[in-house]
């Protein structure tokens, strides 16, 4: 028997990239999984059909995560789809770039509200339809522990946010044994940071492996947090980087 067999979850941001990889191994690891994501519906309809052919179930709901409505909407219909929420990753995520002096002020706001809120509020909503002995797992980013480079301040700023979200609600979650962890990769290879993109180079730079990191690796450490191995990792910071912070 596969290992999530007869357990839900919903993938924040799932059409592609990270998101697309983790909802591809949890449904393989027998898991039902709901994911949401903002505009790319081709790619969230083909994703829902390849798991369908591979013999698994998947639903795309489209939600923007600076939508807090929409959001808890989603969370919501996922929940009465499957009748509760076993695991929840919180994965949708963006990157705005640039010296403090030039980050605009509508672009902090949408950052916060996808990368930071949209966390708070799935989180809040998904503990509700969540039994005890669930899953919280938060994409944060190395980039929380280390920004070797200027232009990162408020993107860090997210990523720390959530990583100290993470062990404020291992403490909330702990007597129901809802497990709450923050996985945080270095470079992965997604439209978001391509591999033959213009930081490559950069990033290659700083890495202990000279590569970037796939989907599926990180899709392999979300599914063993999300397993019953896992049960005694809460409140934890788990690096997946190619030695980034080496
Ligand atoms: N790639 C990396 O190097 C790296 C490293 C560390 C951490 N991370 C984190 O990993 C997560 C995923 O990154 P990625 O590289 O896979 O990004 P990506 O390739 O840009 O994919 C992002 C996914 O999230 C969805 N999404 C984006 N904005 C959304 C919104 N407003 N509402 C709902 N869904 C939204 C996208 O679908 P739509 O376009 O349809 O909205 C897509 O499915 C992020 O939290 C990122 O910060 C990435």
């Amino acid at each position: 028997m596969a290992s999530l067999t007869g357990k839900s979850a919903l993938v924040t941001g799932g059409s592609r990239g990270i998101g697309a990889a983790i909802v591809q191994r949890l449904a393989k690891e027998g898991a039902r999984v709901a994911f949401t994501y903002s505009a790319s519906s081709e790619q969230a309809n083909r994703l829902v059909e390849q798991i369908a052919k591979d013999g698994g179930e998947a639903i795309g709901i489209k939600a923007d995560a600076a939508d807090q409505a929409a959001v808890r909407e989603a969370v919501q219909q996922a929940a009465n789809h499957f009748d509760k929420i076993d695991i929840l990753v919180n994965n949708a995520g963006i990157i705005v770039l640039g010296p403090i002096t030039d980050i605009k002020e509508e672009d902090f706001q949408r950052i916060l509200a996808i990368n930071v809120h949209s966390v708070f509020t799935a989180t809040q909503e998904a503990v509700r339809h969540m039994p005890d002995g669930g899953r919280i797992i938060h994409i944060g980013s190395v980039n929380s522990d280390r920004m070797p480079f200027a232009g990162g301040s408020v993107y860090a700023l997210t990523k720390g946010a959530i990583f100290s979200f993470t062990k404020g609600l291992a403490r909330d979650l702990g007597p129901r044994n809802i497990t709450v962890n923050n996985i945080q990769p270095g470079p992965v290879d997604t439209d978001a940071n391509p591999a033959n993109g213009p930081f490559a180079e950069t990033m290659l730079g700083l890495m202990a492996l000279k590569r970037y990191g796939k989907g599926e690796e990180i899709a392999g450490l979300v599914t063993y947090l999300a397993g019953p191995e896992a049960g005694y990792i809460t409140g934890a910071g788990i690096l997946i980087d190619g030695g980034f912070d080496a």
